[in-house]
């Protein structure tokens, strides 16, 4: 049973893989047998993590990546053929959020932050992923949306952040359209609320324990919830899939609150 989900000989390249998730997924991936590529701008957490990942048996390697800069990406990229000579899996997990916003209160700073970070980086990358899979004949690819419940569900003051999620929902169902005809699968994981460095403007609020009513399974989700779902989408337990939004919340956007 365990067969499908087993990530042996894969390259994984994870983006934002110095904290929250990226940094979990890291973990969660190279357990499933994968050598994993961490790219972030904080090199420190990103040695940090690979150490952990390796004294645990692991294959993980960390590489500078900052999504904002094209030049980066495509060293990344670059540098991941060069070193292993294929790339299974590309997960577009950075993302950051703007602070407690309205449309009215953010400037084109802050969208411009938000919007390049969330959405107009997955684009660039794998719009590059998807030429290399095809330049080096790997025959197919695989590519992860980080999105959110924000895509669809949201409460005032997310704006840009629940913008650049929507879009980035509906880049996935666009793009798996398109990928198609290379072989590559492109697949979203919408998570509700996790506390981390993203997160943690809400989740630490005093608005909490109110929020904390709206989601069914009343909590709020843990890292570990998201590891069956993210060995799904990245394994050939998922191969009939393309253009899901995987949507993992304890139930909170069938809620009303
Ligand atoms: N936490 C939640 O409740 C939640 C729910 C749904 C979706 N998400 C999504 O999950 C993803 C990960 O966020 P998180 O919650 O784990 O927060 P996090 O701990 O703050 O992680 C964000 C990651 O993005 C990286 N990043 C930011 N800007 C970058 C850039 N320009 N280039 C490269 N990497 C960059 C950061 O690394 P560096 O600063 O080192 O570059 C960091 O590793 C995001 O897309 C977020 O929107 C989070």
């Amino acid at each position: 049973m365990s067969e499908p989900f087993d990530l042996s000989g894969k390259v994984i390249a994870i983006s934002g893989a110095s904290s929250g998730f990226g940094r979990h997924f890291g973990g969660v991936l190279a357990q499933a047998g994968a050598t994993v590529v961490l790219g972030a701008r904080r090199k420190d957490k990103l040695a940090e993590r690979v150490s952990e990942i390796q004294a645990q048996g692991g294959k993980a390697m960390a590489m500078p990546l900052d999504v904002r800069e094209k030049s980066s990406i495509t060293g990344f990229i670059d540098t991941i053929y060069s070193e292993f000579g294929q790339l299974d899996v590309i997960v577009n997990n950075a993302g950051v959020e703007a602070g407690a916003k309205t449309y009215t209160m953010i400037d084109e700073q802050d969208w411009d932050y938000v919007l390049d970070t969330n959405l107009k980086s997955a684009w660039i990358i794998s719009k590059y992923y998807t030429e290399q899979v095809v330049a080096h004949n790997q025959g197919s690819g695989n590519i992860i949306m980080i999105s959110s419940i924000t895509d669809t569900r949201t409460i005032k003051g997310q704006f840009p952040y629940a913008v650049s999620k929507g879009a980035l929902s509906r880049m996935t169902q666009v793009m798996a359209l398109e990928a198609a005809r290379y072989n590559i699968r492109v697949n979203a994981l919408a998570p509700g609320y996790i506390l981390t460095d993203v997160s943690r403007i809400l989740l630490e609020s005093d608005l909490a324990p109110e929020f904390v009513k709206g989601i069914p399974m009343r909590r709020f989700g843990e890292f570990d919830d998201l590891d069956g779902p993210i060995l799904l989408l990245a394994s050939n337990a998922s191969k009939y899939m393309t253009g899901s939004i995987l949507t993992v919340d304890g139930g909170h956007v069938c809620g009303s609150l």
